[in-house]
């Protein structure tokens, strides 16, 4: 009978392998720098705020590179750091992102559109376009991005319509990016969370109106968090989900499945 503990080092371990986080200076970002450095991995954690990030990869024994990510003009230093401190990056995931409006959708103004789409969709595309002659050079790849499942369906009573439409267009760019990218066998896959408690959605959980109604529409008996979705990317990122790219897989405690 084989090692059960073996097979699963085998499946989920990443021993060696360089990964970007970024957006891993909170919330699902910084959990998921953690489980990848735990599964062996050499983690470049990426955030704007240095202090935080600086603290996370000493934990983890990893870099931290400080970067305002909603600037495309900056985002071409990012890779570069990571080549030069840890090596050429095998793993990318796409964690930060931001909600810049909560107008409803008529009145929604274009600097905050534009800056959810900068960070959310674009600076994605970026960090994997930089990626890429990297990936290639290794011999495989793996992105992760982070939607939502406002990227999915509408979310009634929370207007976020620029917010939704960055995490859909990461869905397409995703499906595109894994055709693309196969033959270089560069997975692209998308995770798409449902409701946690994190510093962006604070406010919400703040409002006992707001906690009953995701309590509502989750069918899971409990709230969700972060490290309810962690899972998903450790399987996307490493050898578990090898056979699987271009898919967005929702995670969400059951809201999307009613
Ligand atoms: N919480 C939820 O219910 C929920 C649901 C679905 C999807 N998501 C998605 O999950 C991901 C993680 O969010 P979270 O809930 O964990 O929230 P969070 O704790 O607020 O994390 C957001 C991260 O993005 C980083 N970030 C924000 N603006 C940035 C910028 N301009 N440049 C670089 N980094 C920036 C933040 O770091 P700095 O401030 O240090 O830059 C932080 O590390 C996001 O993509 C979010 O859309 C969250």
């Amino acid at each position: 009978m084989s090692d059960p503990d073996a097979a699963a080092l085998r499946m989920f371990g990443l021993d060696g392998r360089v990964a970007i986080v970024t957006g891993a200076s909170s919330g699902l970002g910084a959990s998921v720098a953690r489980a990848l450095a735990a599964f062996g991995a050499r983690v470049a954690v990426v955030a704007r705020r240095q202090d935080r990030l600086d603290g996370l990869a000493e934990e983890i024994g990893g870099l931290a590179v400080a970067c305002d990510l909603s600037d495309s003009d900056r985002i071409g230093s990012v890779v570069p750091a990571v080549v030069e401190g840890l090596g050429p990056p095998e793993i990318l995931v796409n964690a930060a992102g931001t909600m810049v409006n909560s107008e409803r959708a008529e009145s929604e103004p274009l600097e905050g559109v534009r800056r959810t789409l900068d960070l959310n969709l674009l600076a994605p595309l970026l960090l994997a376009q930089a990626a890429f002659p990297h990936m290639c050079a290794v011999g495989r790849g793996s992105v992760v991005n982070v939607s939502s499942i406002s990227g999915r369906v509408g979310i009634p009573g929370i207007p976020q319509a620029s917010y939704a439409a960055s995490k859909a267009g990461l869905s397409g760019l995703t499906a595109e990016l894994a055709v693309q990218w196969a033959r270089h066998s560069i997975r692209v896959n998308t995770v798409a969370p449902g409701f946690f408690r994190s510093e962006i959605t604070g406010p919400l959980y703040a409002s006992e109106r707001a906690t009953e109604y995701l309590r509502r529409n989750t069918p899971l008996p409990r709230e969700g968090s972060p490290d309810d979705i962690v899972g998903a990317v450790l399987w996307l990122a490493g050898d578990a989900g090898s056979y699987v790219t271009g898919q967005t897989v929702v995670v969400d405690g059951g809201w999307t499945a009613r």
